[in-house]
């Protein structure tokens, strides 16, 4: 199960294939921004609160974008990052503005 933290709203959602966190925002309409979806903008940035080991590795994108301290600190782009495996997983939308 996870858990999708957006401004206002909060839904708990199954884990789908390939699926980016931003992907599954979307189709249950948790209000989460975004803009490029490449990776660039960083308008999707979200917090792992939990389960961060089951997500996929950071892409090169966010590589590129997020310091290696965001990414330590469980920061990830929900256009990029994908849950691969099924468990607890907890996400909060937390853009820079
Ligand atoms: S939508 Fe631009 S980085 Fe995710």
């Amino acid at each position: 199960m996870i858990t999708l933290i957006g401004r206002k709203v909060r839904k708990e959602v199954e884990r789908e294939g390939g699926l980016t966190i931003l992907d599954l925002a979307m189709k249950h309409g948790v209000d989460w921004s975004f803009s490029c979806t490449r990776g660039t903008c960083a308008r999707c940035r979200c917090l792992i609160k939990e389960g961060n080991g089951l997500l996929s590795e950071p892409t090169d994108a966010e590589l590129d974008r997020l310091e290696p301290e965001e990414i330590e600190a469980g920061f990830r782009l929900g256009c990029q990052a994908v849950v691969k495996q099924d468990g607890p997983v907890t996400v909060q939308y937390k853009p820079y503005f």
